[in-house]
């Protein structure tokens, strides 16, 4: 798929279809009004005959175009014109993308990326055209004898700028591709089922995704080591299970040497059954995406390589199952964490933190200058946030306003919860240095404030992603967030 920055004149302009906006009361867009003048009055009469409403996001085709080299118009409803803001333009975006991936076209003009929008700038728009693009024409078939509806088959997306603002296209149009590559793979991990998406599995996806990247180096640390490293916690939640555990390390050099790393930990909880504290039947299929955490260290990765960053950035992936069994944890068991910390797992299925303890503990080895976990964490964040942001909680008022700033400006949002010191004494143990769970009160918070114990003095930041790593119902399936909102952050950080 080739996707460009258009420069031809609007109406010698080839393709299957030309995509282009019209406005509330009938106003025609710079670009609808040359392509009106070429065609003979074709849109002003359809728009006179109020074939398209004057909602946005409505959509009009026009598959009589005269004399015009563009086969198909697709009209494009905006709105008013004045409150033309990004949100109301993804959403008409959406809408036309989404007809062309459900169509046979190979070849299309975009012209919604030469409007003008309160809130979205040239590199804005490119970007977003292309984020959309590879989302609508998601598909997940792998697993499929058949793949049932056909593919989108578009082979060239052409972008229509002012020809002012080339460059910012460019860079938009390489940031959107990265960031929309990585979201692929993020939804395609977690779409997995459990008996393909193993440990083992992420460990080979991980290794594929640095062969031969002289900036990116892979370790996949097994059992014996782990053991080694005395990280009790994570041994603790993979007990249970046959399928082998794995402590995936990937370090991505785009810095200098001296240069302080982010360091992104994501839990990588491959099936959740919830261990002895077993979870109820209903949609506990659903566990299968408790990995989205890893997915999203994996995206990040990706996309960061191919975007060659020049920082330094790790990404750790502690990753097992969380099965009962005959070996598996039993609650009231000891353990000792890395940190030497000792744990009373009073429920089993509180194992996100255990895996994610022992990894924030190692990942101070890297001297992050910021420490970010992602982890679909607590079943409380859902019911406090919902699907539509992501928790965010921290030591550093600096990150967590960083994050949130990203989020915004990503349309990936999350929302900042306390971490007051009042809050551990829902924690405590009588007979180790801390439980893994704190009640019903508050679960987000006490879940955050138990990983808080593991990161010393690091500017550290946690996403709880519980509601936003996976949709349900007809739109089931993993999202691939919070990857825009920490492409954004990193994004941001260049100097
Ligand atoms: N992976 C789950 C959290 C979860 C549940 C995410 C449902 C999305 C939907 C996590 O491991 C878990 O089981 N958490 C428990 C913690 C509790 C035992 C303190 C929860 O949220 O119920
Ligand atoms: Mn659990
Ligand atoms: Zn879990």
């Amino acid at each position: 798929m080739q996707i460009q920055i258009s420069n031809i004149a609007i109406d010698r302009q080839q393709a299957d279809c030309a995509i282009v906006a019209v406005y509330g009361g009938g106003k025609l867009s710079a670009a609808a009004k040359a392509l009106d003048a070429a065609a003979g009055g074709l849109i002003s009469r359809a728009i006179g005959n109020h074939d398209i409403k004057d909602e946005a996001g409505e959509l009009l085709l026009l598959t009589e175009t005269g004399k015009l080299p563009a086969r198909r118009i697709l009209l494009v409803g905006l709105g008013n014109r004045d409150k033309l803001d990004r949100r109301t333009w993804t959403k008409a975006l959406r809408n036309a993308l989404s007809a062309v991936a459900r169509s046979q076209y190979r070849n299309v003009v975009l012209h919604l990326t030469a409007e003008t929008v309160r809130d979205a700038d040239a590199y804005r728009r490119a970007r977003l055209a292309v984020e959309t693009w590879q989302s609508v024409s998601y598909r997940f078939t792998a697993m499929k004898s058949e793949p049932g509806e056909p593919a989108a088959r578009l082979e060239k997306l052409s972008l229509a700028g002012s020809g002012r603002d080339d460059a910012a296209m460019r860079r938009g149009i390489a940031h959107g591709g990265a960031i929309g590559r990585a979201v692929a793979l993020a939804k395609d991990l977690g779409n997995l089922p459990p008996n393909v998406c193993t440990p083992t599995y992420l460990a080979d996806r991980a290794r594929a995704i640095a062969k031969g990247n002289k900036k990116l180096q892979m370790e996949s640390l097994s059992l014996a080591t782990i053991r080694k490293l005395g990280m009790g916690a994570f041994l603790a939640v993979t007990s249970g299970s046959a399928e082998p555990p794995r402590f995936i390390v990937l370090q991505y050099k785009g810095g200098r040497a001296g240069d302080q790393p982010v360091v992104f930990v994501g839990k990588g909880i491959t099936f959740d059954a919830g261990g002895i504290s077993i979870k109820p039947a209903g949609a506990m299929d659903e566990m299968k995406y408790d990995m989205c955490g890893a997915a999203t260290v994996l995206g990040l990765m990706q996309a960061v390589a191919e975007l060659k960053l020049p920082m330094n950035v790790v990404g750790i992936v502690p990753t097992c199952e969380n099965l009962p069994s005959g070996t598996a944890t039993r609650p009231g068991d000891i353990v000792r964490t890395m940190s030497g910390q000792t744990v009373e797992i009073l429920n089993t299925d509180a194992e996100g933190r255990l895996i994610l303890c022992d990894a924030l503990n190692y990942a101070l080895r890297f001297k992050p200058a910021a420490l970010i976990d992602m982890a679909t964490l607590t079943g409380a964040c859902l019911v406090a946030l919902g699907r539509v942001r992501s928790g965010l909680l921290g030591n550093s008022d600096k990150l967590a306003n960083r994050l949130l700033a990203a989020g915004e400006a990503a349309d990936d949002r999350a929302w900042r919860l306390p971490l007051d010191d009042d809050y551990a004494e829902l924690l405590k143990s009588p007979f180790a240095d801390v439980a893994n769970i704190g009640g019903r009160d508050a679960g987000t918070i006490t879940a955050a404030k138990f990983l808080s114990r593991f990161v010393g003095k690091t500017e550290w930041a946690h996403l709880d992603i519980a509601g936003t790593a996976w949709n349900v119902g007809s739109k089931k399936g993993g999202t691939g967030r919070p990857i825009p909102l920490l492409m954004e952050f990193l994004l941001n950080r260049q100097p």
